[in-house]
């Protein structure tokens, strides 16, 4: 039986959150991460016109929806691999850095 799941590692956090097919990244997300240990519930529109779920994409690769705002998303930013989440569907395990709504934990000291 193959499954088709990717993991998606959320940075500067190191947290880990599973895709399920057919999920977006943002559906991924909100299942897991968004309103859970501290960190916000998501506010974000959803449909590709608000920016809130903007991430850069820093290892593996996803299907990017192509009817989403540039305003949003630039193609300057695009093409330097940053993403919607929520018009992104993994195609294999990914990094991502959050930008916005990511909680950092105060106990995170290595040092
Ligand atoms: S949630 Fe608004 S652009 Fe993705």
């Amino acid at each position: 039986m193959v499954s088709s799941q990717y993991t998606i590692r959320i940075e500067p956090l190191g947290k880990e959150v599973m895709a399920k097919e057919e999920e977006t990244v943002l559906e991924a997300l909100r299942r897991q991460f968004y309103g859970r240990d501290g960190q916000p519930f998501f506010p974000g529109c959803r449909r590709g016109g608000c920016a809130y779920c903007k991430a850069e994409l820093l290892k593996g690769k996803v299907d990017h929806h192509m009817i989403y705002s540039r305003a949003a998303l630039p193609d300057e930013e695009r093409n330097k691999n940053f993403i919607l989440t929520c018009q992104s569907r993994p195609l294999s395990d990914l990094t991502l850095r959050l930008l916005k709504g990511v909680h950092r934990s105060p106990n995170n000291k290595n040092s």
